[in-house]
């Protein structure tokens, strides 16, 4: 998929090249156009948020061109998030009537840009690389929509949107890939890749073997089963500012089987979206670094498959993490939070002063918050609070869930000193959360567990599939931490 061009301009919306523009509609507002304003006041033309109407009007240059009514709600609750999804509905629109070129007239409310841009990049996001005839080829032609303009839009706001959302696509392609493409050391090349775009940020990579000289005996055990070479990524942004040091932790399983507990093969291949969370972390460094925020961020992706094999960990086999805790694993499924330990215990070392980890970690948080939030658990209700509000100002948001000492009891191990696994149906996502809470001291902590968001998410822009959750919660963290 070819890139889409984002520009802004001042002057007249009508005045455009564009093959088809858009104007919104707040409920109960009017259209300065008088053709339009017909289709408001013969209630063809609807305000409510995601409601489009096609019409044309003459254009001065050339003839007939398609405009589009998008309804964009009541006035008072619009922001970048109605705005995202009223730009959805639009861009999905003007793309199956066969549009090459959009242009939007953009409120003069906060917000609108970047969510005009956003909203259209995301919606517009397809992963058609292993087809091989493209969708439009088939019906004759090209019909992608290859620009954007934004009249009356910020040049600055729109280009960091642009920015993020690109960067919130290529977490989706990640996502995307098969695991048999996208393993461990494929994550490790594109981190790679976005080292060396950036003066600011250098990469470290670790394998097999100093995975286990460095003592992280959790990692090691999940990774013993498959003969794919497990990664530790390292990225550090050096972008200064006299903000904390930052750590990123995302899980970066690139298949889950399950291993040895094998999981059932109804949903498995969905299990290559068990890296999201390393996806999310990787693509919002290259967007960070992109902006040139000011920050410090050390990001740490423990990649690897999750295989049964003759030499797979099994249940009941106790290992050790890189902090020296012992850990019995009595479900080889439970292998998120098995990596994300000895991440965490690394990132720690490396001095970060507040950590967010980003993990498909479990069922249970489907179960509690659906597709619509991300669970959230912290030890620190300050820096919780700053990734609530960063969930709320990106549209991508957590909702808080308690840890409590009964929880930490629940995963107590009866050998060893804690185990992978909690009771049987009972606060599934919180026993893997008091787990992770073992292995950050007392360093500020928030989990964000996505495994309800990373896909099937109903929200319109990112649509059911992939949607590269956390980039732009990640970005906004940077900037505001
Ligand atoms: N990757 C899964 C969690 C998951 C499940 C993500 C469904 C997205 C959709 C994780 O590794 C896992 O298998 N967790 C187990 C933990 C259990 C064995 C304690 C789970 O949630 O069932
Ligand atoms: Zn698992
Ligand atoms: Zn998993």
């Amino acid at each position: 998929m070819a890139p889409i061009e984002v520009i802004t301009r001042a002057g007249e919306p009508r005045e455009t090249q564009a093959d088809t523009r858009v104007c919104g509609l707040f409920d109960g507002g009017s259209l300065t156009d008088p053709e339009l304003q017909k289709l408001v006041d013969a209630g063809e033309a609807k305000a409510s948020l995601k409601q489009v109407c096609v019409t044309h009007e003459d254009s001065p240059e050339d003839g007939r061109r398609r405009v589009i009514i998008a309804g964009l709600g009541k006035e008072d609750e619009f922001d970048a998030e109605r705005a995202r999804i009223a730009a959805a509905a639009a861009a999905t629109r003007a793309k199956e009537l066969g549009a090459e070129s959009l242009s939007w007239a953009a409120p003069e409310k906060d917000g609108a840009v970047s969510g005009i841009v956003q909203g259209t990049l995301l919606a517009l996001y397809t992963f058609d690389r292993f087809k091989s005839s493209k969708d439009e080829d088939e019906e004759g032609g090209s019909t992608s929509v290859a620009s954007l303009e934004v009249v009356g839009g910020n040049p600055d706001e729109a280009e960091a949107a642009r920015v993020i959302a690109a960067a919130q696509n290529a977490a989706r392609d990640l996502q995307n890939l098969p695991s048999n493409v996208c393993t461990p050391e494929f994550l490790a090349a594109r981190a790679r890749e976005i080292a060396d775009a950036h003066e600011a940020v250098s990469l470290e990579v670790f394998g097999r073997d100093q995975i286990v000289e460095m003592g992280m005996g959790a990692f090691a055990s999940v990774a013993q089963g498959t003969y794919a070479e497990p990664q530790l990524i390292v990225l550090r942004y050096e972008g200064g500012g006299d903000g904390p040091h930052l750590g990123y932790v995302g899980k970066a399983v690139t298949f889950d089987t399950g291993g040895i507990s094998i999981k059932p093969s109804s949903k498995m291949h969905e299990m290559k979206f068990d890296m999201s969370g390393g996806s999310a972390v990787l693509e919002s460094i290259d967007a960070i670094a992109t902006l040139g925020l000011p920050a410090r961020i050390t990001a740490v992706v423990p990649a690897t498959e999750n295989m049964p094999s003759g030499r797979a960990v099994k249940p009941g086999d106790i290992v050790t993490a890189k902090n020296g805790k012992t850990i019995e694993v009595n479900n080889t499924d439970a292998e998120g939070r098995l990596i994300l330990s000895d991440a965490l215990c690394y990132a720690v070392e490396q001095g970060v002063e507040r950590i967010v980890n980003f993990a498909t970690l479990t069922g249970a948080i489907i179960v509690a918050l659906g597709h619509t939030y991300a669970g959230l658990f912290s030890n620190d209700d300050d820096w919780c609070g700053a990734v609530e509000e960063a969930g709320r100002a990106s549209g991508e948001e957590g909702w808080r869930l308690p840890l409590h000492p009964e929880f930490a009891d629940a995963i107590k191990g009866k050998y060893g000193d804690i185990s992978n696994l909690g009771e049987a149906g009972a606060a599934g996502s919180i026993a893997a959360a008091e787990f992770l809470k073992h292995f950050v001291g007392d360093t500020p902590w928030v989990h964000v567990d996505i495994a309800g968001t990373a896909w099937g998410m109903k929200r319109n822009y990112v649509g059911s599939g992939a949607s590269g959750f956390g980039v732009r919660l990640m970005v906004e963290l940077a900037r505001n931490p």
